[in-house]
């Protein structure tokens, strides 16, 4: 949905694999009386009947569609996509060189053998800097007989800095021996102040590669958004079989295999079908259940840690399940909810030194964000996400958290102001 600056607010598919919408985050919004706060609650729940027109089962993209195709030869780069660092001045560019393997036997690409480089101005015509960063392949491994294993392409993560403030800069990336990208371009975020934000945002979650999803996408690049937050379950190649067949109900119908498998290259799908998006717009992942991707040596998580490029690092995190960011003036928390979130762990202890040095002054809006929601009416989640819940939201209470953006849940859903179930 959409809250214009008039007040109407728009509400566009209800689509079974998305929950988006977007918000306008300006000093004409907060003050606009003709939309209702939450502080003006609580409201009786209203409840929208499903448009049975719309698609209401969500079919994926398949591998012979042509937005998910390979357009690069040799070590050209492919999947671009951008997120922001901690602050405006910063930011990541990722991408990908080489082809992927799946089979019996694969052999690992060396990342040293491209360089990861990307050069960028503020003139089409004159990219006059140059950033360089570092490289990494990564394993799908399942050592099991008739299972299938995969090695990535060399992904690519660049940090550029000493951008300025709302400016456009123009880049291209690659190795200069073997290809550079087209030139793509990207606005950095407004300096942090309390008179200063980003137009708009689009929030999404549990994306998927479905024809729902490129509906939602399609939908979401007409509006235009600064900043785009993904708030868990990304390419769902889980409910895939190392063979490429695909499932509704993993479990129902691969009942019997050594492993719950994924199929690794529905990843690479999604990062094509989405440059066009990522490739100007930044995009920032937390984690959610879809990419936990159990593996051999217990490994969990290896496409979601070495895909994308968290700012975690920069906001004082040593783990890119969880980080911070500032988007003008507000303040972005993004929680791991599938990692240690006690009051004991390392998690806690970084959110507590992040919200210390949170100041409404400079970032008077403070939103938080993970995965699966503590409140829902959904009864299949039931209190899913209870013990994180137990542990976290006293915190993030206490220092006057604005708004929570959750996924999980296949349906849009918004609620009255609530703490401790209250
Ligand atoms: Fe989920």
């Amino acid at each position: 949905m959409s809250l214009h600056r008039d007040g109407s607010i728009t509400t566009f598919l209800g689509l079974q694999l998305l929950l988006l919408f977007f918000c306008f985050l300006s000093p004409a919004s907060f003050s606009d009386a003709t939309i209702p706060s939450t502080l003006d609650g609580p409201f009786t729940p209203v409840t929208i009947t499903l448009d049975t027109s719309l698609r209401g089962k969500a079919v994926d993209l398949p591998d012979t569609d042509p937005r998910v195709q390979r357009y690069v030869t040799g070590f050209q780069p492919e999947q671009i996509s951008l997120a922001l660092s901690s602050n405006y001045d910063s930011i990541w560019v990722s991408w990908i060189t080489g082809e992927f393997q799946i089979g019996m036997n694969v052999t690992p690409l060396d990342p040293k053998s491209i360089a990861s480089i990307v050069q960028f101005g503020t003139l089409g015509d004159s990219l006059i800097h140059t950033a360089t960063g570092s490289s990494l392949v990564y394993n799908q491994l399942y050592p099991f007989e008739g299972l299938l294993n995969y090695t990535s392409g060399i992904i690519h993560h660049v940090r550029i800095t000493g951008l300025k403030p709302s400016t456009v800069y123009y880049y291209r990336c690659g190795d200069p021996s073997h290809g550079m990208s087209k030139i793509h371009h990207f606005k950095t975020m407004p300096v942090s102040s309390p008179s200063s934000y980003p137009s708009r945002i689009a929030i999404v979650g549990d994306t998927g590669l479905t024809y729902n999803t490129t509906a939602t996408i399609s939908h979401l690049v007409q509006n235009s958004p600064d900043l785009v937050l993904l708030v868990g379950d990304v390419s769902y190649a889980n409910l895939y079989l190392t063979n490429g067949t695909s499932s509704d109900c993993y479990s129902c119908n691969f009942s019997n295999t050594p492993i719950h498998e994924t199929y690794q290259p529905r990843w690479d799908y999604w990062g094509r079908f989405m440059e066009n998006l990522t490739s100007t717009v930044p995009l920032m992942v937390v984690e959610g259940n879809h990419e936990l991707e159990l593996q051999a040596g217990n490994k969990t998580f290896e496409a979601y840690s070495s895909r994308f490029a968290f700012p975690y690092i920069e906001s004082g995190s040593t783990s890119k399940f969880y980080y911070s960011f500032n988007a003008g003036g507000i303040h972005f928390v993004m929680l791991g909810a599938y990692i240690d979130f006690d009051r004991s762990g390392e998690q806690y202890e970084w959110l507590k030194r992040d919200l210390a040095k949170f100041n409404r002054s400079v970032t008077p809006w403070l939103v938080v964000t993970w995965h699966p929601p503590w409140y829902s009416t959904y009864t299949a989640h039931y209190k899913e996400a209870e013990c994180m819940k137990v542990a976290m939201e006293e915190l993030i209470y206490s220092y006057g958290t604005d708004i929570v953006f959750n996924g999980h849940v296949h349906a849009y859903e918004r609620s009255n102001r609530v703490y401790t179930t209250n």
